[in-house]
């Protein structure tokens, strides 16, 4: 028996690309059941809310949009539309689908990032009873096992997800609730993906994981891999020209893998490596095990490798008993690093992360000081790299329409957005261009010739 093909589908997504990744996969998993994808919520007959958990302000959007959803909700039975379902998924789904049951009623389904490939199960269950919730349990191999092999694609870039959940513990941090312990995926299972893709014309990947360079999944032999091994045997599919991973942690980036740079032309010179703070005493309360110093040796290695590699992190401001030193400590590490892009954010108190409850918690507004002081500086080395590539001929991937007629965007090897006219017919296509103007965010440029790349 097939289903009409008549369903309307509305993914919110919130947070980090590991849920872009999931809400791509809940489509999937929802298409057989005749729903297809819309860009609107209004009207739609399911609207899914796939959440972050990462900062209180992340998790606070969620009851906002729930909120507006009620009112549609409203409006489309009122217009004799049929029930609106609704699903909050993701991690704040993880961290507190109970409180999300009594909060919000209009909520039907709770579903946990690992559990959401069951979810025409639960649907089916939710036309009969409301406030269900499949939220506590981590079996990322079930999850993986039981996803359609076929991806829906939308362009020439996918993510995909090799490696989830997190060892660490790192004080502030949340995920280790939210996604559980690490685990990942065996290397056949991912380069199956991986191929599949190549064939649908995906030119780009971008691996994804919490701790994507502890990856360590099993190999055909059943020896443990690496990502080193990984991102080797990504190179050799044909038409997957580039690829990229996300997010690294400092202390497992091996020695083959920083080689792999130096070494591989699809492995792109681009690198999210996280430190968080640059004083070893704050860092030390964090649990990050590692310092200052032994950061900047890794980059320093990562730089001899491959020494155009545009370094990208995030940083803290405000964590409990930062001092004034301390966040000059952080500012002298970024002017030590010079990063490509940083992202920076302001100290969230995580309820149940050790952090919440140590003493000389930071003011906001020493903390919101900090972070407008650490932007400016951040602002001023992203500027200065955007800078650095006027009059240089890159090789970017198109990867959609500008907002102009004719005009095209895609990526430079360092991940810069670059806005080139005339370009359209090209999406998909890797070609060189000559970059004319950086702006704060992008890069704009022309066509070049062909040879010049
Ligand atoms: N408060 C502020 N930022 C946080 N991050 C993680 N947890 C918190 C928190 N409690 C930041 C870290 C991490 C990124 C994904 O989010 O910088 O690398
Ligand atoms: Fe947000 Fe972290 Fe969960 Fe990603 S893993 S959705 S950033 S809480």
């Amino acid at each position: 028996m097939s289903e009409p093909a008549s369903k309307r589908l509305y993914i919110k997504t919130y947070g980090c690309q590991m849920n872009v990744y999931d809400s791509e996969r809940m489509a999937d998993v929802l298409r057989p059941l005749g729903y297809a994808v819309s860009d609107q919520p209004e009207g739609a007959d399911l609207v899914v809310l796939n959440t972050c958990h990462i900062r209180e302000a992340a998790a606070e959007k969620v009851y906002t949009e729930l909120g507006r959803i009620r009112v549609m909700r409203e409006e489309k039975q009122a217009a004799g539309d049929g029930r609106m379902g609704v699903v909050v998924a993701g991690c704040v789904a993880q961290a507190e689908g109970d409180e999300i049951i009594k909060r919000a009623p209009v909520v039907d389904l709770v579903v946990g990032p690992q559990a959401y490939h069951q979810l025409p199960e639960l649907i089916a269950k939710v036309t009969r009873a409301r406030g269900e919730r499949l939220a506590a349990d981590f079996a990322p191999d079930e999850k993986f096992d039981a996803l359609p092999v076929e991806r829906h694609v939308s362009g020439p870039t996918a993510f995909l997800t090799v490696q989830e959940g997190c060892d660490k513990f790192c004080t502030f941090c949340v995920v280790p609730y939210t996604r559980g312990a690490e685990f990942s995926r065996p290397v056949e299972s991912v380069l199956a993906e991986a191929r599949g893709l190549a064939a649908k014309g995906v030119r780009e990947v971008t691996l994804l994981g919490q701790n994507v360079n502890a990856y360590d999944g099993a190999e055909a032999s059943g020896d443990r891999g690496s990502l080193a091994k990984l991102v080797r045997a990504l190179a050799k599919i044909d038409g997957l020209d580039r690829i990229r991973f996300t997010t690294s942690h400092p202390n497992d980036m091996g020695e083959d893998l920083i080689a792999a740079f130096g070494e591989l032309n699809a492995l792109m010179p681009y690198l999210h490596l996280p430190v968080q703070a640059g004083s070893n005493k704050i860092l030390r309360a964090m649990n990050r095990k590692h310092t200052a110093e032994s950061y900047l040796a890794v980059i320093e290695k990562i730089r001899a490798a491959r020494p155009d590699i545009a370094i990208a992190g995030d940083m803290i401001v405000g964590f409990p008993g930062e001092t004034e030193k301390d966040f000059e400590d952080t500012l002298e590490l970024v002017r030590a690093v010079d990063y490509a892009s940083c992202f920076s954010f302001k100290y969230s108190r995580r309820p149940g992360t050790p952090a919440a409850a140590m003493p000389n918690q930071v003011p906001d507004e020493v903390a919101v000081e900090r972070l407008a002081r650490l932007n400016a500086l951040l602002d001023q080395q992203r500027e200065a790299f955007n800078a650095s590539m006027v009059g240089r001929t890159l090789p970017v991937l198109f990867e959609r329409p500008g907002r102009h007629p004719g005009q095209a965007v895609g990526r430079s090897p360092y991940l810069q957005g670059v806005h080139v006219d005339a370009a359209e017919q090209l999406i998909g296509q890797i070609v060189p261009v000559r970059i004319e103007v950086a702006g704060k965010n992008s890069l704009t440029g022309a066509l070049a010739a062909r040879e010049a790349a």
